[in-house]
């Protein structure tokens, strides 16, 4: 039997999946808020429908259709189209990104509360997607689909031990004009600074003079730093070893610079550690590494990266982007870099480690242009791969807003230099957000679409 989304029948049957669910009360057992989910009119829903949800601690205590009113009752009201919930409920839209998109409306509550419970979200829709489930306005209810909606290419052999030709030889030569050929030629031309050549000696002198609690805050951020430095260094390889099989030599050429860059990237905040620290401060730096931090850089970066290595279809090339460009390098480096200069700069402190991160940025953003180059080609040549990137976003959301969190718990309401996270999470939402927008406009282009834009923009 099938149940009509948003009904009294299918609110019950939900109920009872979300509290069949223990990873959902696993997830959910510190959430403590009624949710209130709307249905926005539409001809096939001419006065729209409210569900209001009773969810208390991992426990779904009720669930019921309500009116205008009704719905007020909850701390947290989401609104979208039926179209949208539609995609959420059958697996194919992750709801915080959803959100994140703009798809689906916040119409009451905080964002942020939303999005530090991803997890619990997305169980709440797994629970759902256990229900037979059809939708106002389709005569028969749909099959449920499987939980990844795109079957993964057939792996491509990394074997070869011979060549047939030499791309450059060719009438085409080298593609200047490309993209990856134009931020080649940028690095050449302004990423040649040298780690070794920042000066800090004024960095010694304020360092000397700053208190213990403004020491941890910048030795954790310059080890977190430095730490991601060294992980995105170890973990390039697989991406270089596929292009060049693929015989992508442009992007090949590109990504030497790239490797090059994070190596000196990972020397430069050893140097200010070695150099500006030293002591007994510059000891163990491992003891900054929060669970959420070790979940990105020691599970989920080395993981998709390495996937390559034995499986380098699109889908696992598009998986460990996402992973490397659009949240390691575009959602957490670039808000980190960006809050830390921005307090360097606001208190005139520490010359040397501040003149090497605006050197850095520079070089991370061809990084993350590239990425978003590779995204977007890969969805234009196979536009089923975008639920696949949606899906890896969102399961690495909520991690990574973990890392921004943990960053800041020590420091409770008094953190030194007047660091705010709601700052920093505003800030990596908005680029988490930006990022996703710029890559779907792919789905509607072609390969050839993507190429000549990306030529005209370089
Ligand atoms: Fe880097
Ligand atoms: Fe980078």
């Amino acid at each position: 039997m099938s149940f009509e989304i948003f009904t009294q029948p299918w609110a019950d049957s939900f109920r009872e999946q979300v509290n069949r669910n223990a990873d959902h009360r696993r997830a959910a057992s510190t959430w403590e808020h009624p949710v209130a989910l709307a249905v926005e009119p539409s001809p096939a829903v001419p006065g729209g429908r409210r569900l209001l949800l009773d969810l208390w601690r991992g426990d779904c205590r009720a669930a019921q259709v309500v009116d205008e009113a009704g719905s007020e009752r909850a701390t947290f009201i989401l609104s979208a189209p039926i179209e949208q919930w539609k995609q959420i409920f059958c697996g194919r839209s992750d709801p915080i990104l959803a959100l994140m998109q703009g798809r689906v409306k916040l119409l009451k509550g905080g964002m942020f509360a939303l999005a530090r419970n991803a997890t619990a979200a997305k169980q709440l829709v797994l629970s759902a997607t256990r229900v037979p489930t059809y939708f106002p306005g389709e005569p028969e209810p749909p099959a449920v689909p499987a939980a990844n909606p795109v079957a993964p290419a057939a792996p491509v052999s990394h074997e070869r031990a011979s060549r047939n030709s030499l791309r450059s030889l060719g009438p085409q030569g080298l593609r200047h004009d490309s993209l990856p050929m134009k931020l080649y030629h940028q690095a050449k031309r302004v990423g040649g600074w040298n780690p070794q050549d920042i000066d800090f000696a004024t960095d010694r002198a304020d360092w000397a003079r700053l208190n213990e609690r403004e020491h941890d805050v910048i030795l954790r951020l310059t080890a977190l730093f430095q730490g991601g430095e060294e992980s995105v260094t170890q973990d390039i390889l697989p991406l270089m070893l596929t292009v060049a099989r693929e015989g992508r030599l442009e992007e090949e050429m590109f990504l030497t610079t790239f490797l090059f860059e994070e190596a000196k990237h990972l020397e430069f905040f050893r140097r200010f550690v070695d150099e500006v620290i030293g002591g007994p401060q510059a000891g163990d730096l491992a003891r900054f590494q929060t669970a959420p931090y070790r979940e990105i850089f020691f599970e989920e970066l080395p993981g998709a990266m390495g996937a390559l290595l034995t499986d380098p279809s699109p889908a696992a090339q598009l998986r460990a982007s996402a992973t490397y460009n659009m949240v390691v390098e575009g959602t957490l480096a670039e808000t980190g870099y960006h809050g830390y200069y921005a307090m360097l700069e606001k208190l005139n402190l520490l010359p040397g480690l501040r003149h090497g991160i605006g050197l850095l940025k520079r070089d991370e953003s061809r990084h993350i242009a590239y990425g978003v180059h590779l995204l977007t080609r890969l969805v234009a040549a196979d536009h089923s791969l975008w639920p696949v990137l949606e899906s890896r976003m969102g399961d690495l959301l909520e991690p990574a807003l973990g890392i921004i969190r943990s960053l800041f718990e020590p420091y409770g309401d008094d953190v030194p230099f007047g660091l705010v996270q709601d700052d920093f999470m505003e800030f990596a939402m908005s680029q988490f957000k930006g990022r996703m927008h710029r890559i779907e406009r792919a789905r509607i282009l072609t390969p050839e679409e993507v190429e000549t834009e990306a030529t005209d923009e370089a």
